[in-house]
């Protein structure tokens, strides 16, 4: 989408406000030229020229423009921020909605810095260009209007001071770009010399037993004399610039003073045009110059709108401000909360045929089919690397699936990320994220529940001993990224927010690389026993793989074996393999045990 397709768009979002906002602004620039002309008047008043009024009824006009000017800034300011703010609103909580829906491959080659980055900078880069419409209208306004009026006065005056104007103006934007050029290389430049430093500083010992400080020294120095040439460059031009900009109107002043010199004096160029021609060139010169930088902003802007879109690949890019509602006064509304509804409830999850590669790998998942039914435990076990973590998140829609369906009570899920959410499906990943919060905050995540729900699942995530433990129990904060807490309590934190959800089924990744044995098993004792649960779980404990109604064996992203254990333990290879390579186990079991047992 073009960019000012885009602003024309967003403007009308807020289409009265923007006019208002609009109109006031080019009112407020512009009739400071009533000042100038004022001004102008009472010079004529005091050279005796004409007298159409008096001094004070001029001196009160110009008093009246200014009350009137302070009046329309407060409208400006103020339909200014309600703009700016609700504007970013709608396309920063357009781009979030967005981003929370992408597939997650697509976004994880980001850092989080450059999404932030994205959010906060690109979506002022484009409230800046929308800004610069509305100054840049002023600027027009205002020069055509005093143009007008010096027109008026004296054609060819007028006509041979803009010439100079212009070509300044247009001398300054063609060295800016010179200026941006020295610029970056003079960040190069001292990129190069910090960099320097650093691998200086971690060669140390390299370059004490090679006896190369010499050279260190001297690569240094050149590399600074490169940084001091350019530097020197890029900030000299940038002076001379600054000084033609700033002076710009002076020369033309200068000009005017050569031009009329004969004029004022033979009665045809008053003093009062002088006076009204030197204060009307002050700010058409600034206008002019406002005007130039145009380009560059609508550049910087455009830049932005791609990056915005390059976030969020899966949407359109008018998907960016398709219009909602923004909050920008009272309370916020309320966090909608899923009802469990009948169809909700699980009776059975059946995955047929899904599929799924990561972009530009051979990595991936296939042809799997399988079945969860009500209440039971489903183990997925293999070698690392073997699919398992992006079989669950295929699953859940935080991948999205090339092929294959997926089935909840036999309806088939259109957008499994939508949908596999709480109250019908909460995940433990891997890596549980943490806030920098309390215990509390982190398992809540801002609900309000009963203290005994509370405790409730914190002894179902075998958590409640360490928080008895702890100087602030539940309250204690955790720092940043549950820092002060072990990679366990991390993990039974992760799964005691999920339980905290009350769903139909329960996702969790890779439970035993964090978990000690005894953990585990206690964690599906409670759960199994005194919860009536359908959990899907990463293990390759031999509690687990016991308890298990059915294990999926993965192998190279396909399943090598399905079924109950003591099946698969004669069965499957793969099975085997990492039932006796997990000697982490206090009671070692044998096949023919397992078999015994049942
Ligand atoms: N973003 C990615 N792009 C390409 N390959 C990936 C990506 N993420 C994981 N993989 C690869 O996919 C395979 C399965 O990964 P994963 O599901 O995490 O394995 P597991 O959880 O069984 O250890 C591995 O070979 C892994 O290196
Ligand atoms: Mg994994």
């Amino acid at each position: 989408m073009n960019i000012n397709r885009f602003i024309l768009r967003l403007v009308s979002f807020r289409k009265w406000v923007f006019v208002l906002n609009l109109l006031a602004f080019i009112l407020f620039s512009t009739l400071t030229l009533g000042t100038g002309y004022i001004v102008s008047r009472i010079f004529q008043n005091l050279t005796g020229d004409i007298n159409y009024f008096g001094i004070n009824v001029l001196l009160a006009l110009i008093l009246g423009i200014a009350i009137g000017r302070i009046i329309l800034n407060v409208v400006c300011v103020y339909s200014w921020a309600i703009l700016n703010f609700a504007y970013l609103a709608l396309i920063r909580s357009n781009l979030l909605k967005r981003m929370t829906n992408q597939k997650k491959s697509k976004l994880s080659s980001k850092s989080s810095g450059e999404l932030l980055n994205v959010f906060r900078d690109d979506a002022n880069a484009v409230i800046d260009y929308l800004e610069y419409w509305v100054d840049g209208s002023a600027a027009f306004v205002y020069t055509l209007v005093a143009l007008t009026v010096m027109f008026t006065i004296d054609p060819m005056i007028t006509m041979v001071i803009i010439i100079p104007i212009t070509i300044i103006l247009v001398l300054v934007k063609y060295y800016n770009k010179k200026v941006e050029r020295l610029y970056s290389e003079s960040r190069e430049a001292t990129g190069a010399v910090t960099g320097f430093i650093g691998e200086a500083f971690s060669t140390v010992h390299a370059v004490k037993v090679a006896s190369a400080e010499k050279n260190i020294v001297d690569h240094f120095v050149k590399l600074n004399e490169e940084r001091k040439r350019i530097s020197i460059k890029s900030t000299m031009l940038q002076s001379l610039i600054r000084t033609a900009n700033t002076n710009v109107s002076d020369i033309a002043i200068g000009v005017i003073l050569m031009l009329v010199a004969s004029s004022l004096r033979n009665g045809t160029f008053s003093v009062a045009d002088f006076v009204l021609f030197t204060t009307y060139l002050v700010q058409v010169s600034g206008s002019i110059s406002e005007m130039g930088g145009f380009a560059a902003i609508k550049k910087s802007a455009e830049a932005s709108l791609k990056r915005m879109n390059q976030v969020i690949p899966d949407h359109h890019p008018g998907e960016l401000i398709e219009y909602g509602d923004v909050f920008m006064s009272g309370s916020l509304p309320p966090v909608v909360e899923l009802d469990k509804k009948q169809e909700d409830i699980l009776e059975t999850v059946e995955i047929n045929e899904l599929n799924f590669q990561y972009p530009n790998s051979t990595n991936g998942i296939k042809n799997i089919n399988l079945t969860l039914k009500r209440g039971s435990l489903t183990v997925v076990t293999g070698q690392i690397g073997s699919g398992k973590s992006t079989l669950l998140q295929v699953v859940l829609g935080l991948l999205r699936k090339d092929s294959g369906e997926i089935k909840w009570n036999n309806s088939v899920i259109d957008d499994p990320n939508t949908f596999f959410i709480p109250p019908r499906c909460a995940y433990t990943p891997q890596v549980p994220n943490l806030f920098s919060e309390t215990i509390r905050d982190n398992i809540l995540l801002g609900q309000t529940v009963e203290d005994e729900k509370l405790q409730d699942v914190l002894r179902l995530a075998v958590l409640e001993k360490d928080i008895d433990n702890l100087e602030n129990g539940i309250n204690t904060v955790i720092g940043a990224r549950g820092a002060k807490l072990s990679g366990g309590q991390i993990q039974r934190v992760s799964i005691a927010r999920m339980l905290m959800t009350n769903s139909e089924l329960y996702i969790f990744d890779d439970i035993s690389s964090a978990l000690d044995l005894e953990t585990e098993q206690t964690l599906w004792s409670r759960l199994f026993d005194e919860s009536d649960s359908t959990c899907l779980a990463v293990s390759h404990r031999k509690p687990t793989l016991q308890r298990a109604d059915q294990i999926i064996v993965l192998k190279e992203g396909e399943i090598s074996a399905i079924g109950k254990l003591e099946d698969l333990l004669h069965s499957s290879e793969e099975l085997k393999h990492i039932w006796f390579k997990d000697h982490n186990t206090t009671n070692e079991m044998k096949i023919k045990e397992v078999g015994e047992s049942d």
